[in-house]
């Protein structure tokens, strides 16, 4: 029953991506990457359509990217600034590149897509055998708090303007640690379904993945100005470090 892969959520969303989320200044993320790629060349898992690749490269780093909507990667081809930065079209569980990159990063819950825990470990495994000794691993994550949850279940309002609604709803799976949503967009002119499916999980578990690749926690952010991570922290920013 489940017909979600890797490409439904991108492929869902592409026309709509850059209005919804426009993600405000790249500024604080792209100094911050820029800072943890020194000199090597970046990776980016889940490029999408460039909110963060673009200013990066404009930046003066190296961009490549992966991901598995052709229509997410067609919208990044249309803009001027994205004509250097090579993509890969394929899934970022595990993948073959030929370079080897001082940064891989994942942001904006991305990495949460893997809906399994074990696609998630390969992923870090995947990661780590493209990193240059001293390598870096970014992952910009949620933490997750389960008190949204309603007996299983959430229902949520993202806009209200001139042209409709837009709201979320959500059922969670505790022992998949799987969320399950469609986002329905409604106007005059109908309902629009788009699909969205995670798996989430504690910083803790990250630690662990990333130990069983061999990475070592570098440091952890509550935000991308070095923000302390503490109890109150809603998202992390988590840098793994391959060893010399
Ligand atoms: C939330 S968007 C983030 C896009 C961009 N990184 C940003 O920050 O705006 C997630 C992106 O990851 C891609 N994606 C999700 N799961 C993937 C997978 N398993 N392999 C490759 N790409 C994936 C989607 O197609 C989409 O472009």
């Amino acid at each position: 029953m489940n017909d979600y892969d890797a490409s439904t959520y991108g492929d869902g969303v592409a026309d709509v991506y850059d209005d919804w989320y426009p993600g405000g200044d790249p500024e604080p993320i792209v100094h911050r990457l820029s800072g943890l790629a020194e000199d090597g060349p970046a990776l980016e898992l889940g490029i999408g359509t460039g909110r963060i690749a673009i200013p990066l490269a404009a930046a003066g780093v190296t961009v490549h990217g992966i991901d598995a909507s052709k229509a997410m990667v067609a919208r990044l081809r249309s803009k001027a600034a994205a004509s250097g930065i090579p993509v890969t079209i394929g899934d970022f569980t595990s993948f073959e590149l030929e370079h080897r990159f001082s940064l891989v990063y994942v942001v904006f819950n991305t990495f949460f897509s893997l809906l399994e825990q074990e696609d998630q470990v390969c992923c870090f495994q995947t990661v780590a055998d493209h990193l240059r000794p001293e390598g870096r691993f970014v992952l910009e994550c949620f933490v997750p708090d389960l008190g949204r949850f309603d007996r299983g279940q959430r229902f949520a309002v993202h806009a209200i303007d001139d042209e409709g609604i837009r709201v979320e709803a959500t059922l969670h799976d505790p022992v998949r640690q799987g969320v399950r949503s469609k986002i329905v967009s409604l106007t005059a002119d109908g309902a629009r379904f788009y699909p969205l499916q995670a798996r989430y999980c504690w910083p803790s578990e990250l630690d662990l993945m990333a130990r069983l690749a061999g990475l070592e926690l570098e440091q952890r952010w509550g935000g991308w100005s070095e923000e302390p991570f503490t109890a109150a922290s809603v998202n992390h920013v988590s840098v793994y470090r391959k060893p010399g």
